[in-house]
C-alpha cells in the first residue's frame, strides 16, 4: 500500500512543472485582495484573470502553484467522502502558450507516469465538451486523450452545466476537459456516469482552454485575444486516489485532525456513520476556519460577508462537536493542531496563531450563549404546538437570529416528538438566498470582470492611503481588508481609537497633495527579499515566489502588488472620505470616492 502525504504531493507537482519548465508563482491569500467580486478565492486563477485577459505576467507565460481555496456551495455535501470547504489547489496555466495538446499530455503523465501518481488507466476517465451555439464539440480534446492512451470508453461528452467553466458570470471562461478516479464505491446503476455525484467517479482534475470571455451575465462568450490553458487538480483528493484510499478523509492531514478530536471527544470516529460525518464536518470547519481567521487580511466572524461565512463555519463546528461528546472548550486543539502543519507552506497562520485561538474560543463561547437563548426560544415556539408541526417560519428564525443550524433543529424536534415544515423552512432560505444572492451578483459586477477604469484608480488609491495612515499614525498600521467597486473604495485598517475629525481631513489633504503632484507609477520586479530591504509594503511573513511584483508611486510608496494601477497620480482627480467607522475590534474601516 502506497503512502504519500499532502507534502510529498506538493514536492511531485513543483517537480513536474518545474522540469515541464513552468515558473511558481506565489499563492495569493485566501481573502482575496482588492477584489470585491468574491468572498474568498475559489480557485488559482483567481488572482490572475487580468492576465489571462490578456495583460503580460512578469513571470511569463508559463506558470504553476499551490492555491489555498474556500468553496462554500458544497457545504452541505461536506461530511461525505470527497468533499471539503477548504481545499488546496494545485495549478498550472499556460497564457498564450501551449494549448490543449501540451495540457491534456501534462494532466495524462502527470496522472499515470509511475514517476508522479502512477494511477492505473483502468481508474480514470475524462469528459470533454459536447459543444452548443458557444463553441463546437471538442473533439479535438477526446482524440488528443485517445491518443495518449486513454481508452474511448473512458471518455465522455457532456454539455455546459458539466464542461464549461467560469468563476462566476461574466470574466474568462472556456470549454473544460474534466478528469475522474474510479473509486471501490460500485457504480450506482447501469446508466452511472461521470456526471452522477454517487461517489463512483471522484473529480480529481480540470484542464478549461480558456480562450473565451464574457463581458456581460448572459451575453454569449466572446473569443479572447489569446489562447489559455487553467488547471486546477484538487490537492486532497489526488492524495486520496494516489493513496488508493476510500475516502479524501483518510489523507495524513485530516486523519491527524480526526485522532487529535478523538482525544478530546467521547465518541471515536468508526462509531458508525453518524459519527463519521460528525468528525468530518468537524475537522474540515475548522481547518477552514483556521484558514480564514489566521489569513493576511484576518477575518473575524461577524454578520457579513467573509465573517458570516466564518461564523457558519465555526457553528456547524461547534454543533457537530457536541454530538461526538467532545469538549467545546478544547476545539483549539484542532486549530494547533492544523497551525503546524501547515507551518513550512503557510507561516501567517503560527505569527497569528493565538489571534487564531482567542476569536474561535469567544466565538465558541457567544455561540453557547445563543445556544441557551435559543434553547428558550425553541421551547417557547413548541410549548403550544397544536399539531405536532414547528413551523418553516420558526425553523428559520432559529437559524437566522439564534444561530441554529438546521440539523440542531431537527434533533431537538425528533427528541421531542415534534415534526418541522421543511418545505416551509426550505422557503424562507430561498427568499433570503436570493437576497444575498442578488447582492453577491451586484459585488460580482464591480469585481472579478472589471479591472475597469474605476477600479484601477480605486487600487491606486488604496495604496496611497495606506501609505499616509502609515505616516500620520506610525509603521504598525496595516492593511486589514480592501473591497474596491467602479463607485467607492473600502479600506480596514489597524488603529486604537476612532480617527479625529482633524485626522479625518489631514488624510483627505494628504492623498490630495500626492495626487496633485501628478506623480508617476510603475512596477519593477524583484525578489522577495530585495523588497523588503528596499521597504516595499507587504506580508513577509507570507510565502511569496521567487519574484513578485513592486508597484512605487513616485517616491511616495513602494508595495508588492499584482496591480492594475493607473499610470500617474494625477489621474485619480479629488479624493474624498466619505466615512470613518469601527469594523471590528481595533480595526477602522473608511470608505472613500474619487470625483
Ligand atoms: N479553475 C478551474 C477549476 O477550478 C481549473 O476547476
Amino acid at each position: 500500500m502506497k503512502n504519500f502525504t499532502v507534502k510529498q504531493l506538493k514536492k511531485m507537482w513543483i517537480d513536474f512543472f518545474t522540469s515541464h519548465n513552468h515558473t511558481q508563482i506565489q499563492g495569493s491569500s485566501l481573502v482575496p485582495e482588492n477584489d470585491g467580486s468574491v468572498l474568498f478565492t475559489t480557485a488559482g486563477m483567481q488572482p490572475l484573470v487580468p492576465y489571462l485577459l490578456g495583460k503580460p505576467h512578469p513571470q511569463g507565460k508559463r506558470l504553476f502553484n499551490v492555491q489555498r481555496c474556500l468553496r462554500t456551495n458544497d457545504i452541505d455535501s461536506v461530511g461525505d467522502a470527497n468533499h471539503f470547504t477548504f481545499f488546496e489547489m494545485l495549478g498550472n496555466w499556460s497564457l498564450g502558450d501551449y494549448f490543449k495538446e501540451e495540457a491534456i499530455h501534462n494532466s495524462f503523465e502527470f496522472l499515470t507516469s509511475e514517476k508522479y501518481l502512477g494511477l492505473p488507466i483502468n481508474r480514470l476517465a475524462v469528459t470533454v465538451f459536447e459543444g452548443d451555439d458557444s463553441a463546437p464539440r471538442d473533439t479535438e480534446s477526446a482524440e488528443i486523450w485517445e491518443k495518449a492512451g486513454m481508452p474511448k470508453n473512458q471518455i465522455f461528452y457532456f454539455g455546459k452545466d458539466n464542461n464549461w467553466w467560469s468563476a462566476g458570470e461574466t470574466g474568462p471562461c472556456g470549454p473544460d476537459t474534466e478528469m475522474f478516479y474510479v473509486t471501490d464505491k460500485p457504480a450506482c446503476g447501469p446508466n452511472c456516469s461521470p456526471a452522477c455525484d454517487c461517489g463512483h467517479y471522484v473529480e480529481i482534475g480540470n484542464n478549461v482552454f480558456m480562450q473565451y470571455v464574457v463581458h456581460n451575465a448572459g451575453e454569449k462568450p466572446q473569443l479572447l485575444s489569446q489562447k489559455n490553458v487553467d488547471t486546477g487538480m484538487g490537492l486532497e483528493r489526488n492524495v486520496a486516489a494516489l493513496n488508493g484510499f476510500k475516502s479524501a478523509y483518510e489523507i495524513d492531514v485530516m486523519k491527524g485532525a480526526i485522532n487529535v478530536l478523538e482525544s478530546i471527544s467521547t465518541a471515536k470516529y468508526e462509531d458508525n456513520d453518524g459519527t463519521i460525518k460528525a468528525f468530518r464536518i468537524v475537522v474540515d470547519h475548522l481547518r477552514a476556519s483556521t484558514f480564514i481567521l489566521g489569513d493576511e487580511h484576518r477575518v473575524s466572524p461577524s454578520n457579513v460577508g467573509q465573517g458570516y461565512v466564518l461564523r457558519r463555519l465555526i457553528r456547524r463546528a461547534v454543533t457537530y462537536a457536541k454530538k461526538i461528546g467532545a469538549d467545546t472548550t478544547k476545539l483549539s486543539e484542532i486549530v494547533d493542531y492544523f497551525v503546524d502543519y501547515y507551518n513550512d507552506d503557510c507561516p501567517i497562520l503560527k505569527v497569528n496563531h493565538n489571534v487564531i485561538i482567542e476569536e474561535l474560543n469567544a466565538e465558541v463561547k457567544k455561540f453557547n450563549n445563543t445556544l441557551n437563548a435559543g434553547m428558550k426560544e425553541f421551547e417557547k415556539a413548541t410549548r403550544n404546538l397544536q399539531n405536532g408541526i414547528l413551523g418553516g417560519d420558526v425553523a428559520f428564525k432559529l437559524h437566522d437570529t439564534f444561530g441554529f443550524p438546521i440539523e440542531l433543529t431537527k434533533e431537538l424536534c425528533s427528541e421531542n416528538g415534534i415534526l418541522i415544515d421543511m418545505d416551509g423552512y426550505k422557503k424562507e432560505v430561498e427568499v433570503h438566498q436570493e437576497l444575498s444572492r442578488a447582492s453577491l451578483s451586484q459585488a460580482f459586477k464591480g469585481g472579478l470582470a472589471g479591472h475597469g477604469e474605476m477600479e484601477t484608480k480605486y487600487h491606486t488609491c488604496t495604496h496611497i492611503v495606506l501609505q499616509t495612515l502609515k505616516r500620520m499614525f506610525g509603521d504598525q498600521v496595516e492593511q486589514r481588508g480592501s473591497n474596491i467597486t467602479p463607485e467607492r473604495m473600502r479600506f480596514d485598517f489597524n488603529l486604537d481609537h476612532k480617527m479625529t475629525e482633524e485626522e479625518k481631513k489631514e488624510l483627505e489633504d494628504r492623498v490630495n497633495e500626492v495626487i496633485k503632484q501628478d506623480l508617476p507609477v510603475h512596477f519593477e520586479v524583484m525578489t522577495p527579499q530585495k523588497a523588503h530591504e528596499i521597504g516595499a509594503i507587504g506580508i513577509f511573513d507570507s510565502k511569496y515566489g521567487d519574484e513578485v511584483n513592486v508597484y512605487f508611486i513616485g517616491d511616495y510608496d513602494i508595495q508588492i502588488c499584482g496591480g492594475p494601477h493607473v499610470k500617474h497620480t494625477g489621474e485619480l482627480g479629488h479624493f474624498k472620505l466619505q466615512k470613518e467607522e469601527s469594523s471590528s475590534a481595533g480595526v477602522r474601516r473608511i470608505k472613500g470616492i474619487l470625483e
